[in-house]
């Protein structure tokens, strides 16, 4: 018998889609356009089981895999979620491949949001590297990892702008600039999909689009974005993420200017197919067709699954009773057309082609270990950590701790010895007692009698339960026992007859990420006494803030003499912790966000507009400064560097031209460091009021004492161009920029560029 045309690796994928799409039965297609959760294990029901003795909570596990299973053979799923061994993954691919009608491989997604059995820093913490190099390197350590235990496809980068830190995703993007964003969002498909080889993911960018805006900080709670910060600060990451190649989008959940993101036709179809040019296929976000009508937006679930793929969302992802089993039904009464079904099943099926599914469906069960335990990605781990740490305060150079001369540590906080804590959210594959903390660290290198250790002040737990708690055992449960003062008494005594004190502040991992929105910035429970305390017995101490946010440190930074932001760090957390602290490595991570002084100053961004008010820019509230208390871009060195001989390639240039803008940057401290040298521009008059200054271009360079370098950013259109609401085009304008170089957000910019006409 001939092979079909479509199993046929000769032919082009446009040619094997169109052969395996006129072969597929209308449930087909909608199978092909359908994403279950997956919870089981895929082993057969046990002969001679009751289902229906078992209780409801118990019945499901059996229940819903099981039915599963059965859309898969029956060619009714394309995709599942979950899975996360090799071997499972190769048992339902089996079901696919070998027992559907026309074995079409099913694609198995996961979030593989920062590493798999190897947990590197979070996401904001990867941008706070400011390294496209080491965040790239890092997303395809992930990606090789989750590959090879049988996952194709990541539901990352997350590229939200983040504004407002009370929502608790912004640790998952990176924070509040879109050219930073930008940058990271590229860097990361790059790293996740490259070139869609077989130890890469397909990379899913989202949440497309607005998420981050969400009203007060509240996950899920709807968005008001006006055009301009739609076109020049939301949807930049993702014209990024989609130029870098991503084959995949998801929608967001929440309501954009009054319309869910997955059943908005402007979004998935006109701006993101038609004016971004993305050719891959949109996926929903968990349950979000099914919530169209929960949320009373559609009639039914067949109004939902209608609105949805009219809308050009093309891949349902849901737990049970997908709203898109509607679909044969709706093309039956012409509810929708069967060209639009076929335009979302091509999209998916080409994906599939170009992964290489159909000639490699199956997951090498004997060469995952290896590659899980790989000691390169342990080694990256720990790099990327010693990266991103952000030295925030260095008073008298508090830091480094010279090791020789440490005399007695004590180490105060549950989060300094956490396994899983320092992990951070969105980690379902680890193994924690891979994990090195804090304490782990410092006894290493400095002897075991040198460091004590007290949790003291506990960290309370969450008002209302996490549901991802639920899906990974390896969540401390402490007692609730932050209000314990026995505790902080002994860590206070302890601190008393040390040294030093390095104090470990900050959130559980289950504080922050999704369903995690807070409504205060401070340190939870008693932390923030205990400090006081510390403080008070007059040993020096060091702060540690393992956090995801920007938390309210304000008391800290007037009292303390060093802070650092940790972030979650990860897998090796301790030991970037320790050579930061001992001075092994000169931090050089920068923030991604302005922090805040006061969570009521919500939302506090760098590149805001000016008023008619200038010079009362910092005295808007009568209680409060305006002022941040580190802003954008600021991290602290070990080093110190010099900024000199600033120079702009031409001193005007015609619109549409582009010019370079360069400066000599020197290491005049006495060790080698790395500098994040930053590029602000202010564009001074136009057709639209332009923030104060904006980010345009930045380099984390490694300059050894002594040493100078040149660093050059280009200024294109594309960097001098921006959206104006008013004409509802890019546009630039004839006008005089101002541009400084430096360290941080608060860059002089003492040079200039006119664009003339
Ligand atoms: C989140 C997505 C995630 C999905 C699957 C949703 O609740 O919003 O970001 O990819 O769950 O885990």
């Amino acid at each position: 018998m001939p092979v079909a045309p479509y199993k046929n690796p000769e032919l082009s994928v446009d040619e094997r889609v169109a052969d395996l799409l006129s072969r597929l039965t209308l449930e087909e297609k909608a199978g092909q356009l359908t994403q279950y959760f997956y919870t089981g294990t895929g082993e057969p029901i046990p002969e001679g089981l009751d289902i229906e003795s078992l209780p409801p909570e118990h019945r499901i596990h059996v229940e819903l895999p099981a039915r599963i299973e059965a859309a898969v053979k029956a060619g009714r799923a394309g995709s599942l979620l979950f899975i996360r061994t090799p071997e499972l993954s190769n048992r339902l691919q089996k079901y696919a491949v070998e027992e559907s009608r026309l074995g079409i491989p099913l694609l198995f997604g996961f979030d593989v949001v920062h590493g798999w059995r190897t947990a590197f820093p979070v996401p904001i913490a990867l941008a706070a590297t400011w390294s496209e190099h080491t965040v790239e390197a890092v997303q395809s350590a992930a990606a090789r990892e989750a590959r090879a235990a049988g996952v194709h496809w990541t539901f990352a980068p997350m590229i939200d702008i983040a504004r407002d830190p009370r929502w608790g995703r912004m640790i998952e993007g990176a924070g509040e600039d879109p050219v930073l964003g930008a940058a990271m969002a590229a860097a990361q498909v790059r790293g996740f999909q490259g070139d869609f080889g077989d130890d890469k993911l397909l990379a899913g960018p989202k949440h497309f689009l607005g998420y981050g805006a969400a009203r007060g900080g509240r996950d899920y709670d709807d968005a008001e974005i006006s055009d301009s910060e739609l076109w020049n600060v939301y949807l930049p990451p993702f014209r990024a993420a989609v130029e870098a190649g991503a084959a995949n989008v998801m929608s967001a959940y929440m309501d954009l200017n009054g319309v869910p993101a997955a059943a908005s036709r402007r979004l998935l179809t006109g701006i993101l197919r038609e004016q971004l040019g993305f050719d891959g296929f949109v996926v929903s976000d968990a349950n979000a067709v099914r919530s169209l009508a929960v949320q009373h937006f559609a009639a039914d679930q067949k109004d939902a699954a209608v609105r949805a793929l009219g809308a050009g969302l093309d891949m349902e992802m849901c737990a049970f009773d997908p709203a898109f089993d509607t679909l044969p039904d709706a093309v039956a009464n012409g509810s929708i057309s069967e060209e639009a079904l076929d335009d979302a099943v091509r999209r998916v099926l080409t994906v599939k082609f170009r992964l290489g599914l159909f000639e490699n469906p199956y997951a090498d069960e004997a060469a995952s270990d290896a590659v899980l335990a790989s000691p390169e990605h342990r080694t990256l781990a720990r790099d990327a950590a010693e990266q991103a740490i952000v030295l925030l305060k260095n008073a008298g150079h508090a830091l480094p701790l010279d090791a020789n001369a440490i005399g007695r540590v004590a180490v105060v906080g549950p989060l300094a010895d956490a396994r899983r804590d320092l992990l951070g959210p969105w980690i379902f594959a680890h193994d924690t007692s891979e994990t090195v903390t804090i304490v782990d660290a410092l006894r290493a290198v400095l002897g075991e009698d040198a460091v004590s250790y007290e949790a003291g002040a506990g960290l309370p737990e969450r008002l209302h339960p996490s549901p991802f708690d639920v899906l990974d055992p390896s969540i401390e449960r402490t007692p609730d026992d932050y209000d314990d003062d026995a505790a902080i008494d002994r860590a206070v005594v302890l601190a008393a007859a040390s040294d030093v004190a390095i104090v470990v502040v900050g959130q559980r991992q289950n504080q922050i990420g999704e369903k995690a929105s807070a409504s205060t910035l401070d340190l939870p429970g008693r932390q923030l006494e205990q400090l006081r305390r510390i403080h008070a017995t007059g040993t020096k101490v060091v702060l540690v803030v393992v956090s995801g946010r920007p938390l309210d440190i304000r008391w800290a930074d007037e009292h303390v003499p060093a802070i650092v932001q940790a972030w979650y760090p990860g897998s090796r957390a301790g030991e970037a912790v320790a050579a930061v602290l001992l001075g092994e490595v000169s931090p050089a991570g920068r923030l991604p966000f302005t922090w805040p002084r006061h969570v009521g100053q919500l939302p506090l961004i760098y590149a805001h507009n000016r008023t008619f008010e200038p010079d009362d820019q910092d005295r808007r509230y009568f209680d409060e400064s305006n002022a941040p208390l580190y802003p954008f871009g600021h991290g602290l060195s070990y080093s110190t560097f010099e900024y000199s001989n600033l120079t702009v390639g031409s001193p005007a240039i015609a619109v549409g031209d582009s010019t370079t803008v360069a400066v000599d940057v020197t290491n005049t401290g006495s060790r080698e460091a790395d500098e994040v040298v930053q590029l602000y521009v202010h564009q001074r008059y136009g057709t639209a009021s332009r923030p104060v200054r904006e980010l345009k271009g930045f380099r984390r360079v490694c300059l050894t004492a002594g040493e100078t370098q040149r660093v050059e950013f280009p200024l294109t259109p594309a960097e001098l161009r921006y959206w104006n609401s008013e004409t509802a085009s890019y546009v630039q304008d004839v006008t005089t920029f101002d541009i400084g170089i430096g360290a941080d957000s608060t860059a002089t910019l003492d040079a200039s560029l006119s664009v003339i006409r």
